[in-house]
């Protein structure tokens, strides 16, 4: 199966474009995925498939539209950088995408998301309770996937993967609590405070990813530390450009409505930005303050399409693209000086490259 996503050229001037990299990392974990949901309750492995766009409600096989894949190519990369085994990248980026999967399920519920990927959500196509009990599933899954790889490194890579889950459950803590926090006033969240949440509700599983292949394969702790660092980077960057796709990305390229953060008072990166705006930004700033001051709990349309125009006109869309690339930046100084097989690092950087112009 070949995506539809945008083609860009490889970093390193190769034509290995970053959708090749996806369909290649995505193929090549395929069969042990769809091996591993096979073990579960029929009705919750349909659930399973459905999530990754593998079949419709009932269980008719379709071609459709399943995730990007960034997790899991992130994990067969990182895994092969680090020299790790075929076995151990598979297995790592398995584990990764059942939790991946596992943490959408239920954050679509905490967010009242009724679309994905284009389609109805799990918990609107099937109910709540059963979107749950999926995500348990996938859950528990993954770590008994992860615990049955057979090498020296296991232990300390389920290890690594419930550590990133106790961050993920931080972050998705902050990000619902940050939703009645105001949005001036001492007790506003700050950018710092929201980097601190991306870092853990997006960063803690992007690091893991980086990083599992090469704890199975018992690389040295530095360089899997190392790889964690740059997947947590690279997490914010990602959740920065999901936040800026949220106001400005175009729902048929995303698949999931706009607005929704707005409507939800999610305290993203472009909203606090344009809020603290400085020097020509700041009559925006504090037109778009007083417009959410005054917005009901829940802001109409008309509310949330002059929000975006404020929020852009105090910069808050310049300075979201500015964050990224910093968090890029830094992920390369991670990646600098560590001893990774260059070919892999050069396909590291083309999906880098990727995660903050996507449009998807
Ligand atoms: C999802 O964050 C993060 C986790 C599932 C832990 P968001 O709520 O910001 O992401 P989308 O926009 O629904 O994908
Ligand atoms: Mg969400
Ligand atoms: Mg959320």
């Amino acid at each position: 199966m070949t995506t539809a996503f945008p083609v860009l050229l490889g970093a390193d001037g190769t034509t290995a474009t970053a959708a090749d990299i996806l369909d290649r990392c995505r193929e090549l974990v395929r069969p042990a995925l769809a091996g591993t949901i096979e073990r579960l309750h029929p009705w919750v492995g349909e659930m399973a498939a459905y999530s990754f766009g593998w079949c419709d409600v009932g269980g008719t096989p379709a071609g459709g539209a399943g995730g990007k894949g960034v997790r899991q190519a992130l994990a067969v990369l990182g895994a092969e950088a680090a020299g790790a085994s075929g076995e151990a990248a598979v297995a790592g980026a398995v584990a990764v995408e059942l939790v991946h999967t596992f943490s959408l399920l239920h954050d679509d519920i905490m967010d009242g998301d009724q679309t994905r990927r284009t389609r109805p959500t799990v918990w609107k196509a099937y109910g709540t309770g059963p979107a749950v009990l999926a995500g348990d599933a996938l859950f528990a899954l993954a770590v008994e996937a992860l615990a049955a790889v057979d090498g020296a490194g296991t232990a300390a890579a389920v290890r690594r993967l419930g550590a990133a889950m106790g961050d993920l459950v931080r972050g998705q803590a902050d990000d619902l609590l940050f939703e009645s926090r105001p949005w001036t006033g001492p007790t506003a969240v700050g950018p710092e405070e929201y980097r601190t949440m991306a870092e853990h509700k997006t960063g803690a599983l992007l690091g893991c990813a980086a990083a599992l292949g090469a704890a199975l394969a018992g690389a040295p702790e530095t360089t899997v530390a190392a790889l964690d660092r740059a997947g947590r980077y690279m997490g914010v960057a990602f959740q920065v450009v999901d936040d800026l796709l949220g106001i400005w990305g175009d729902p048929a390229v995303t698949g999931k409505p706009v607005h929704n953060d707005l409507r939800q008072r999610k305290k993203t990166f472009p909203v606090l930005a344009a809020l603290t705006a400085r020097g020509p930004g700041a009559p925006a700033a504090g037109r778009l303050a007083a417009l959410l001051a005054e917005a009901p709990d829940v802001p109409d349309d008309a509310t949330t399409h002059r929000a975006a125009a404020l929020i852009e006109q105090a910069g808050g869309r310049s300075a979201a693209l500015a964050e990224a690339d910093r968090h890029i930046a830094a992920v390369e100084t991670c990646l600098d000086g560590l001893p990774l097989a260059p070919g892999a690092v050069a396909e590291l950087r083309t999906l880098l490259d990727f995660l903050v112009r996507r449009e998807i």
